[in-house]
């Protein structure tokens, strides 16, 4: 992160360097309305994520099958790798929370595992 002052804050991650693959794919979620709101509860088999919060902040839960931990996600210039195999679930966003994800491939729902006991055998 360059601290730009007075210009603001520029933050940088480039593919295969700070960020460990080859970006495919961008989301990014905003406008939490709903202060229950639960997202993610899944694993991927294969693919590999960079989660950013950009705003505000959140609680991020992650369970290798072994190990869980929760990360308060509220600092920009933090990147959190969700590798594969790794259950993870957000939770506890403040009302200006932003979250981007980058992604190493695009989307494909065969590579979600949604059940919590599927991910639990296989992992
Ligand atoms: P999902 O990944 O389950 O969201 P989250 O983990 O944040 O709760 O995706 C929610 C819905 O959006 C689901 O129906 C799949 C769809 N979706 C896409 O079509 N493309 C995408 O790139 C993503 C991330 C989701």
């Amino acid at each position: 992160m360059f601290k730009d002052y007075p210009d603001g804050d520029l933050f940088i991650a480039e593919a295969r360097r700070e960020i460990p693959f080859d970006i495919k794919r961008i989301y990014f979620i905003n406008n939490f309305k709903d202060s229950s709101a639960v997202r993610g509860r899944h694993a991927h088999k294969k693919l590999r994520q960079v989660i950013i919060c950009l705003g505000g902040s959140f609680d991020l839960l992650l369970d290798d099958g072994r190990r869980r931990q929760i990360l308060k996600m509220n600092d920009p210039s933090i990147g959190v790798l969700l590798g594969n195999y790794l259950w993870h679930e957000m939770d506890n966003f403040s009302g200006d929370c932003v979250i981007l994800v980058l992604a190493g491939d695009h989307y494909k729902e065969s590579d979600y595992i949604r059940d919590y006991n599927e991910f639990k055998k296989r992992s």
